[in-house]
């Protein structure tokens, strides 16, 4: 391996070293949904690809499909519990709005010895705890981290509402960040190592997507339970434009940030929220559709999940090799995005490989 080495992280060299994933057993069909809703597998289909989605079983919430995600992840890194020093958990779909669901995610996962908090960042939650995780790891605040994007969407949806009912799903994903592990430091591309993050919000854009009622603006009540206040609202051609325009980019300045250029990206993996949106955002990034990876025709959009849901299958899949330059790109409620850009290297597979 030759070149520099390429970071816009300060810090020592980070990766992420585990990666692992839930999804519930329940499929729910775009059929089944028409039989309940005013909707077709035709409109959902033609609108935004999705097929199907998963639905957790009564009583499970998110912090147990995070549970399972954060012990695969854990497993895959390698390390004991007790040696990460914070869980961050992303979500848009808490157990409580207090305490975290992180903490509940540590404590069954056996972490002893770690913080704990939630990231509320819309569907870019997961982006935004990567970056916190990446930024403390790399400035040896911690060791290691355990960040979980993880989801119960359809506790939070309003079933009687067709344009938002028919486009999510629950799922959970996790990734453990470590250091870069000196058997694979070659000072080069092929080390393995998150390069650098685009971070950012608009809150002129807050009603767009929300959850309006339940907080400290408005408070629970009987009125707001009859208003169905406590379910997502979205104006969703407004999310879409917004998401067509950002993807292009925030992945460009992640890109120009870390002094590469579209044709480096092996991979890019975009949260799954809609085919048609990803579509138009790869147009104008000018990526090859080859180079994109998609499953939100069988998951839907399971928010701060849908990104290492994608990683794990990817690599499950052949398509995620030591050394390929990945780019994330998060976006949601906010109105926020994030994206990251990534040289593949996962923690002790890739010792055993290279070393
Ligand atoms: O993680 C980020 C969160 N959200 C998103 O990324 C969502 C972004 N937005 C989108 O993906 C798209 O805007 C949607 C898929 C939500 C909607 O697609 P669209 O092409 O923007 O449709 P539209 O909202 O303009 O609605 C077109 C028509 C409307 O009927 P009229 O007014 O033309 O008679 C809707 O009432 O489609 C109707 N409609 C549906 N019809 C059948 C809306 N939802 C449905 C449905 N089934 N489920």
């Amino acid at each position: 391996m030759s070149g520099p080495r390429l970071a816009s992280l300060a810090g020592r060299p980070v990766t992420i070293g585990g990666l692992g994933s839930y999804l519930p057993g329940r499929v729910l069909t775009n059929e089944d949904l028409a039989a309940v809703l005013n909707t077709s597998d035709a409109w959902i289909t033609q609108r935004t690809g999705i097929k199907q989605r998963r639905v957790a079983e009564s009583g499970a919430s998110s912090s147990d499909l995070g549970i399972a995600a954060a012990r695969a992840a854990l497993s895959d890194s390698g390390l004991s519990p007790d040696e990460i020093g914070l869980v961050i958990t992303a979500t848009i779909s808490p157990d409580r709005i207090m305490p975290a669901t992180a903490s509940r995610v540590a404590y069954e996962c056996g972490c002893t010895n770690a913080g704990a908090c939630d990231v509320s960042a819309g569907c870019t939650g997961f982006v935004y705890a990567l970056s916190m995780a990446a930024g403390m790891v790399a400035a040896g605040l911690h060791d290691h981290v355990l960040v979980v994007g993880a989801e119960v969407i359809s506790r939070v949806l309003d079933w009687e509402d067709r344009s938002t009912a028919v486009l999510f799903g629950d799922g959970a994903g996790a990734v453990v960040v470590s250091p870069v592990p000196e058997a694979v430091m070659t000072g080069g591309r092929g080390s393995g190592g998150i390069l650098g993050f685009d971070l950012g919000s608009d809150g002129s854009g807050e009603e767009i997507l929300m959850i309006p009622a339940g907080g400290s603006r408005l408070p629970a009540s009987c009125a707001t339970v009859e208003a169905r206040q406590h379910y997502m609202q979205m104006n969703g051609r407004e999310v879409y434009k917004f998401a067509v325009q950002v993807v292009a980019r925030s992945a460009g300045r992640v890109l120009e940030k870390c002094g590469l250029s579209v044709s480096d990206v092996d991979l890019f993996v975009p949260h799954q929220a809609n085919l048609r949106i990803i579509e138009k955002a790869i147009k104008k990034l000018g990526i090859h559709e080859d180079r994109v990876y998609t499953n939100l025709e069988k998951y839907g959009n399971t928010s701060c999940a849908s990104i290492p849901l994608c990683l794990t299958e990817a690599r499950a899949e052949g398509r995620l090799k030591n050394g390929d330059l990945v780019l994330l790109m998060g976006f949601g409620a906010g109105l926020s995005w994030g994206a990251c850009l990534l040289e593949w290297g996962c923690g002790r597979g890739a010792v055993d490989e290279r070393g």
